[in-house]
């Protein structure tokens, strides 16, 4: 899809959502920034209202949809039509916890699966309406295997499928649905990880490698490219190899 003229990312208030911003703002480009800490939304409105796009922005947690629903429903009444929506909103495993917690587990589903779910859905029908649109989610290389995790791969893999489920139900309205997979990106998220990240790109480089993704309507962008060779192998790995490269990253109880 091209000449985007308003977008919705959620989680623009770092890392990969602000680069997206970054790249996407432009005269005549209306976008709405969405995450919990408004201050730094605030100066990115600033920043960002320099290269003279119109920024709304919206102090939201993706996993209270009703709040979520108010914010949408605010946009949607500020521009004729929606091009594009991003969720991005997402956070990371605690590797280091021998114990699995209910709670951190259940806090990284309601971010990360039910905040894209809750994005989706608060501008589906809007975009049924007006019969275009593009709605993307980030999921991660993470969610095509089991990982010894508390849920991020599980949470990542439930991204994807519930996009690819989308768009058999509603593709034939004229919307687009893409999934986004990177492997690490240097990002804020990735900073407490003391291990080696092969392929690691800038944040500004992955939204260049999205947004052109994005413009050729690609249903599911794994990168950078090396990752899309490694996935498959990843995918049948037996567990023991899968233990024992990321033993350095675990603790079990004792
Ligand atoms: N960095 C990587 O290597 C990597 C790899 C694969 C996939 N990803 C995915 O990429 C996406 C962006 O992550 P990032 O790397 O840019 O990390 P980041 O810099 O930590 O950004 C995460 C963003 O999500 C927002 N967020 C977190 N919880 C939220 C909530 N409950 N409600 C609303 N917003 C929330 C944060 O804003 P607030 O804290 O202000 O709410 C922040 O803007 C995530 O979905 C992540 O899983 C990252």
């Amino acid at each position: 899809m091209e000449n985007i003229k308003s977008i919705f990312i959620t989680g623009a208030s770092s890392g990969l959502g602000l680069a997206l911003a970054q790249l996407y703002a432009k005269e005549g480009v209306i976008i709405g920034l969405a995450a919990r800490r408004f201050d730094k939304l605030k100066s990115i409105k600033k920043e960002l209202e320099i290269k003279k796009a119109k920024i709304y922005i919206y102090k939201l947690d993706v996993g209270n949809l009703s709040l979520l629903k108010k914010c949408a429903d605010d946009f949607i009444k500020k521009i004729k039509t929606i091009d594009l929506v991003i969720a991005n909103s997402g956070i990371g495993s605690k590797f280091h916890k021998p114990h699995y917690s209910a709670e951190e587990i259940a806090e990284i589903f309601q971010t990360n699966t039910i905040g894209v779910t809750n994005t989706i859905s608060v501008f589906l029908d809007f975009m049924i309406k007006q019969k275009k649109g593009q709605l993307a989610a980030i999921g991660s290389v993470a969610g095509f295997r089991a990982l010894p995790d508390s849920g991020y791969s599980a949470s990542k893999s439930a991204v994807h499928l519930f996009m690819s489920s989308l768009r058999l139900r509603y593709s034939f309205y004229g919307i687009k649905f893409s999934t986004i997979a990177p492997g690490f990106i240097d990002t804020p998220f990735v900073k407490k990880h003391t291990f080696q990240m092969p392929f690691l790109l800038k944040p500004d480089k992955a939204a260049k490698l999205i947004k052109k993704a994005l413009t050729r309507n690609k249903k599911l962008y794994i990168f950078p490219w090396q990752w899309k060779f490694i996935v498959p192998i990843v995918k049948i790995l037996p567990d023991f190899l899968i233990r024992i490269a990321m033993k350095d990253k675990l603790t079990f109880p004792k």
